[in-house]
């Protein structure tokens, strides 16, 4: 793989390799496409204002997160990245642990958590609520038994599927039929039909870590369908599934303050300030809108992550100036997963720090625990204040 300089490239790089149904999955969005277009037009609307001498000349970007030491404030975010690359998750986890960071993997995933510890030890786990109450136990003991730092529970998905410019069709299964059916579209991209063709393997719709034990995985559509026919979870039943789990535990998708209070009150060790990458209620603001009043009201109390439309280095220091401790990275890395396997995810997180140098450079700092909205030029109206 040929370097790439910015994550608009690894999207390019993905456009061209990618059968035209994966790549789409990876746009997502949902409805008219509004929240998923704020999510990064509003890092464009934040400014810095830098210094030009009396610069640091050494930066430090390490911190934690959820009890984990990353070695800058950007880890992974949970995605089913069913078909990308036959490598999948295993390879983001490799990539994650060559950068020094933690990763992130989706119950959906196509690969079982047990190979990701393996490939990378700081590893958390994320969770829809789906199931019983026992099997929802019995998939959190099995990632704790292979060794998952974390547990990430998601609870903001709204079912909305619909998309103005239309959704791919997934097949239920890659069985003949499937295979014949997607056969123009993988015939006119030969690279990434050759990438799995070389492991002799088909892409595999199934979602390994949400099998009984003993019996096989589900396919995603099986395993969606018992997620929409579960009861929504009350806040009790978090306050119970971090208790369940008892270690470092995230709830994923706040974009409230009344909501990220009572998060608090459930115990949670961070909250995700995320609106599922706008692939979820159309016309939901951008994430970094609803960041600054989050954090004023709980920053005390929990630690603040954020994911959404970050795509640069720079997005990264806005959210941490804007009291985020870290962020995760979701199609960026995806891109990169596309373009190159493991060495385009390297090639992604590479970006991102040689990024959050620079800003950190021009604002005159020396460490990303200095940064604050005094970095930013932030214009009037920028923020939104949900649920005061
Ligand atoms: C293709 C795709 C699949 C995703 N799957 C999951 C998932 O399984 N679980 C989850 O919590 N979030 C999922 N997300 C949301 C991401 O974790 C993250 O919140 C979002 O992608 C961040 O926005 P960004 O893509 O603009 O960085 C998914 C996002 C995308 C684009």
């Amino acid at each position: 793989m040929t370097w790439f300089e910015t994550v608009a490239e690894a999207q390019r790089r993905a456009a061209k390799r990618l059968p035209p149904s994966v790549y789409s999955a990876l746009l997502a969005g949902s409805e008219k496409g509004t929240t998923v277009a704020d999510n990064t037009a509003a890092f464009a609307e934040l400014g810095f204002a830098p210094h030009v001498a009396g610069l640091s000349g050494k930066r430090d970007m390490a911190t934690t997160v959820m009890g984990q030491s990353i070695s800058l404030p950007v880890f992974i975010s949970p995605t089913g990245v069913q078909a990308v690359h036959p490598d999948g998750e295993v390879a983001v986890a490799r990539a994650a642990a060559a950068r020094g960071t933690a990763m992130s993997l989706s119950s959906f995933a196509s690969k079982p958590i047990e190979d990701v510890v393996a490939a990378n030890p700081q590893t958390f786990f994320q969770m829809y609520w789906t199931g019983s109450r026992d099997q929802l136990v019995a998939r959190m003991e099995r990632a704790r038994a292979a060794g998952a730092v974390g547990v990430i529970v998601t609870t903001d998905w709204s079912f909305s599927h619909g998309r103005d410019w239309g959704s791919p069709k997934i097949p239920e299964k890659m069985d003949v039929k499937a295979m014949l059916r997607f056969a123009p579209e993988g015939l006119r991209r030969p690279r990434w039909l050759l990438d799995f063709a070389r492991t002799g393997r088909v892409p595999d719709l199934t979602a390994p870590n949400l099998a009984e034990p003993g019996t096989p995985a589900p396919t995603f559509f099986g395993a969606y369908g018992e997620w929409m026919g579960t009861p929504l979870p009350t806040w009790d039943d978090i306050a119970w599934l971090r208790e369940q789990w008892g270690g470092p535990f995230m709830l994923k998708g706040v974009m409230r303050v009344d909501d990220a209070k009572r998060a608090v009150d459930a115990g949670v060790t961070a909250i995700s300030v995320s609106n599922h990458g706008g692939n979820n209620l159309d016309g939901t603001p951008a994430s970094i809108r609803a960041l600054p009043a989050i954090a004023d009201a709980v920053g005390e109390h929990v630690e603040i992550v954020l994911d959404g439309g970050v795509r640069r280095g720079s997005d990264v220091v806005k959210a941490v100036a804007l009291g985020a401790r870290a962020v995760m990275l979701g199609r960026a890395y995806l891109w990169g997963l596309a373009a190159g396997g493991q060495t385009g995810v390297e090639n992604v997180l590479d970006i991102i720090r040689g990024g959050i140098d620079s800003a950190l450079m021009g604002l005159g700092h020396s460490s990303v625990h200095d940064l604050s909205p005094a970095d930013l030029v932030i214009p009037d109206g920028f923020g939104r204040v949900l649920g005061v």
